[in-house]
């Protein structure tokens, strides 16, 4: 038997060596069909609305020269919620990362009805996009909302929120700002609470310890409108970034 790792394109990553080494991902690429509508909006908008993770670093002051607050979202899924909140508040530049081609087409597609220019997207892994793209320090507050929970024990590996990542987060953050989470999955949420709670360089918001009430500008969204109906949690964690 080689000692070569299974190769598997979802965790595929080579050194500069070209050398094969196993990457465990967020996310697996599904090559989703896109509606006429998709893809109308990334043929045409993307010059307006699009980034390329290959520029590199971008300062979201320059991206966004009239934004006073700066917001990034990860994994945007449809983009309902972010492009709703890029409509309440125009004075803050959102960019969102999502890796999910048919939600990012259907998001620049809203935000173009919308008339919104305060909202700029990468298609791309969202872990890779902070570090190579996002300057330390330039952000008021990440949004992570019902990011996938990876419900089987033998996949919580995959599970974005861990060291790692929480500490590529602080970096981005300037001091006093906040990494918002939300997830309607108890388990994960206790597992937030765990990460967070452990990881140096953050501190609760929550009064009790644990949770706080969703604030006004998450929007609900129809399935959590759903899932209240239905009796069902939603948990909402936002820890500040401390001084250095
Ligand atoms: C369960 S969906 C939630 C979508 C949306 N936030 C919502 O509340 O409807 C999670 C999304 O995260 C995206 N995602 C997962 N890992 C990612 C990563 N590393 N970078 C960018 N997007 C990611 C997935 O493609 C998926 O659309």
């Amino acid at each position: 038997m080689s000692d070569e790792p299974k190769r598997d394109v979802n965790q595929a990553e080579y050194t500069e060596e070209g050398k094969y080494v196993r990457k465990i991902r967020s996310f697996v690429r599904r090559e989703g069909r896109l509606t006429k509508r998709q893809s109308q909006a990334l043929e045409l908008l993307w010059q307006q609305y699009g980034l390329d993770y290959n520029a590199g670093m971008q300062d979201p002051k320059a991206l966004f020269p009239t934004a006073d607050t700066y917001v990034l979202e990860i994994g945007f899924g449809m983009g309902k919620s972010l492009v709703e909140m890029a409509k309440n508040a125009p004075n803050t530049g959102y960019i969102g990362i999502e890796v999910h081609r048919p939600g990012v087409g259907a998001c620049i597609a809203d935000a173009n009805d919308e008339t919104i220019s305060n909202l700029k997207v990468y298609e791309y892994d969202a872990v890779e996009v902070l570090a190579d793209c996002i300057p330390d320090g330039s952000l008021d507050r990440v949004q992570l909302f019902f990011p996938d929970p990876w419900h089987k024990k033998k996949h919580h590996k995959r599970r974005i929120v861990k060291p790692e990542f929480i500490e590529s987060i602080r970096q981005k953050l300037k001091v006093g700002g906040v990494f918002h989470m939300a997830t309607d999955w108890e388990n994960y949420s206790e597992h937030m609470l765990m990460e967070m709670s452990e990881a140096p360089g953050f501190k609760n918001q929550s009064e009790t310890g644990d949770f706080v009430p969703r604030p006004e500008h998450r929007p609900l969204t129809k399935f959590e409108q759903r899932g209240h109906r239905l009796g069902h949690g939603v948990w909402d964690l936002m820890f500040e970034k401390s001084a250095e």
